[in-house]
């Protein structure tokens, strides 16, 4: 199946915001995703349930939800997750990981686990009954316009076997510093979703709609793997 795209949508222009959703409809991009950071499991601060609902509002697009946030469990219900959409929480961020991501799927909505650049795979090992997808950091999370870590490209791969050995064929998305380059490599590596944000989409110089079409070539490259 061909790479998808997930727009970040904290990187784009508030004041354009509809006229941005409507470009993205047009340009078919398969998912909006919102980063939710609570200022205590990452440094910073961003978005929350008001602002979904009004996203809801412009757009018919799913959302693709990625809580940054401690204690998991009480947010997933205020974003009134749907079906067809994504809610991802962080292995790091509840003891209890297999209970909040039963919680998600009693949504309706798909269940998404990221990890943490330092984080093992071997961590979600025994939730991927309860998994969709596998969001694999590949920046600390936080802020926009960071650096790839290294590292994470072969963890890609790894998860890839992993799901395939567990016969789950959960689909792996990649999230931080997602550029016309690394695209192309996590797509050999075994991606599935790649989060677009300022190194894409909302590139400086680019338009989105020139941005978009460099995108979709980077991640239509075969995969290097088969999972
Ligand atoms: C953090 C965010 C960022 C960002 C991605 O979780 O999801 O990773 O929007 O876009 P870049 O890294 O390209 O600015
Ligand atoms: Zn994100």
């Amino acid at each position: 199946m061909d790479g998808k795209i997930s727009s970040s949508i904290m990187c784009s222009s508030f004041r354009k915001l509809e006229e941005e959703l409507r470009l993205l409809e047009e340009l078919r991009i398969e998912y909006i995703h919102v980063d939710i950071m609570d200022g205590h499991f990452v440094p910073n601060f961003t978005l929350g349930p008001d602002f979904v609902r009004a996203v809801r509002s412009m757009t018919s697009l799913p959302m693709d939800i990625h809580l940054m946030v401690e204690n998991p469990e009480s947010w997933i219900g205020p974003f009134k997750p749907r079906e067809g959409d994504i809610v991802t929480i962080h292995q790091e961020a509840t003891v209890h990981l297999q209970r909040a991501l039963s919680m998600i799927r009693d949504t309706g909505a798909r269940a998404g686990v990221a990890l943490n650049p330092a984080t093992p795979l071997c961590t979600i090992e025994h939730v991927l009954d309860d998994v969709d997808l596998v969001l694999i950091m590949t920046v600390n999370p936080g802020y926009a316009g960071q650096k790839l870590v290294p590292a994470t490209l072969k963890k890609i791969t790894e998860t890839c076997v992993l799901a395939r050995n567990s016969g789950r064929n959960a689909e792996i998305e990649v999230d931080g510093n997602v550029s016309f380059e690394n695209a192309e490599k996590m797509r050999r590596a075994g991606a599935d979703i790649f989060v677009a944000g300022t190194s894409s989409l909302y590139h400086r110089e680019l338009g989105i709609g020139e941005a978009a079409a460099r995108l979709r070539k980077a991640i239509s490259v075969p995969k290097e793997i088969h999972c």
